[in-house]
């Protein structure tokens, strides 16, 4: 299939890279010049595994201009959604790119399917893309299709994800689109959920918030059970044998950041509350994730005066195996420290350099040398943090590394 890919973020870029593999001759257009350059020197901007070698094996055409899609069957729209202020997902880039997608549109002679993978707002493609699109003239399912088919990557596994799916949801304007869709998917074993456009959209969203508030059920749990002496670990090592529980995202500690699940739950929370909705609950799961963040902090404060005291943190990274720190919860971590005076250094294998960029003030070190400082804080669970030695050494533990047990005073966050 003929595809072109608008948007070379995360997702624009692996989708593109993943569907050239599989045999799809396949358009990566985006209007930043530096990201296409660096796709097109094999180097891009960012870190997922195995990427650079797919792009290496892959025949992938690159454009800044949006009229490079005009031969395509299928367009998928990958533009980034960011936070505003109040939380709403933003999407003025995304109304840009439909607009330009929508001159597209009006010279086509033959159908093509425009199918929104970013994260949108429910009610976004209905209201807001096909009304653009159809400002070329064309009307939505008879000229062209329309669909809405969401992304579940993790970062950092994103092409294992792409690859072998858990569902492939594909929200439909009608069935042609939805048929084109499916097509491209046909090889895949994963099960395909066919529904409409805004429940594809709605799919996306509580997927997300729905892992994040299993993320912040089981830290109000861990802090309950830290005050009782009981292990959260094991309580949520039994919790999960029931199989309508499940033992994933059961991982206590310092909360969830990440491009995606803060985002998303804000935007989730933002839309409620336009449709006259408070949802607490969401709100809530929130209000815990930052709370649970400066729980460390007060920890430390219990063990001594912050002011003038270093503080060594390991792992700046919202999770191992990325140099992505977007809402890492180290972020409002070392604000706090700093604001109680303490000094800060800092190590992580990939993100120190990402992390500089937002506080020059600390200092950057190696691993052995975080360890060197009146106390130390583990903020994400790098594998290589698990052979540190501890001993003598005062830790507060945001991530359940084993090896840090073995510190002079070892605390846990919520354990
Ligand atoms: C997430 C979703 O998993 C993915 O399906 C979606 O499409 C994009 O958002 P990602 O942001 O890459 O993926 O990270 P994920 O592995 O989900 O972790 C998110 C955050 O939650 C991390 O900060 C992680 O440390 C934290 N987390 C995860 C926990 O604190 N406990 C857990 O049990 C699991």
């Amino acid at each position: 299939m003929r595809i072109s890919i608008i948007g070379t973020g995360y997702v624009g870029l692996v989708t593109g890279v993943c569907l050239a593999k599989l045999g799809n001759e396949v358009t990566l257009v985006d209007v930043d010049k530096k990201k296409i350059e660096a796709i097109n020197q094999k180097r891009p901007s960012i870190y997922e595994e195995g990427l650079v070698e797919l792009l290496n094996v892959t025949d992938i055409e690159t454009s800044l201009d949006f009229k490079k899609s005009f031969g395509s069957e299928l367009i998928f729209i990958c533009i980034g959604t960011p936070s505003g202020d109040d939380g709403s997902l933003l999407l003025d880039q995304l109304e840009t790119a439909v607009k330009q997608i929508s001159q597209v549109v009006r010279r086509k002679e033959e159908y093509c399917v425009v199918c929104v993978k970013s994260t949108v707002p429910p009610g976004t493609t209905r209201e807001l893309v096909i009304p653009l699109l159809e400002k070329s003239g064309k009307e939505a399912g008879k000229h062209f299709g329309v669909c809405m088919s969401p992304e579940f990557l993790r970062e950092g596994k994103a092409i294992y994800d792409l690859m072998n799916p858990a569902r492939i949801i594909i929200g439909e304007y009608d069935k042609r689109s939805g048929d084109t869709l499916a097509n491209l998917y046909k090889d895949f074993s994963a099960p395909i959920m066919r529904t409409n456009l805004g429940t594809a959209e709605m799919i996306k969203l509580a997927s997300n918030t729905f892992l994040a508030t299993k993320i912040s059920f089981i830290n109000e749990i861990g802090n309950i059970c830290k005050q009782l002496n009981i292990d959260v670990y094991e309580v949520a090592k039994g919790m999960g044998f029931d199989d309508r529980i499940g033992s994933k995202f059961l991982n206590a500690g310092v909360g969830f950041g990440g491009s995606c699940l803060p985002k998303d739950l804000r935007g989730l929370i933002a839309r409620s509350k336009q449709i006259g909705y408070e949802p607490k609950l969401l709100q809530e799961v929130l209000n815990r994730n930052d709370e649970q963040a400066l729980k460390s902090v007060e920890l430390l404060k219990k063990h001594f005066n912050l002011k003038n005291a270093t503080v060594g943190i390991l792992g700046l990274a919202f999770k191992p195996e990325t140099d992505d720190i977007r809402e890492s919860r180290a972020i409002i971590i070392v604000e706090a420290l700093l604001h109680e005076g303490a000094k800060v250094k800092a190590y992580d294998p990939l993100a120190a350099e990402n992390f500089r960029s937002l506080f020059p003030q600390i200092e950057y070190v190696t691993k052995e040398e975080v360890l060197n400082s009146d106390a130390v804080l583990i903020l994400t669970e790098w594998e290589e943090f698990n052979r540190l030695d501890y001993s003598g050494k005062i830790v507060i533990d945001g991530r359940r590394v084993p090896k840090a047990k073995g510190a002079r005073i070892y605390e846990g966050v919520c354990w």
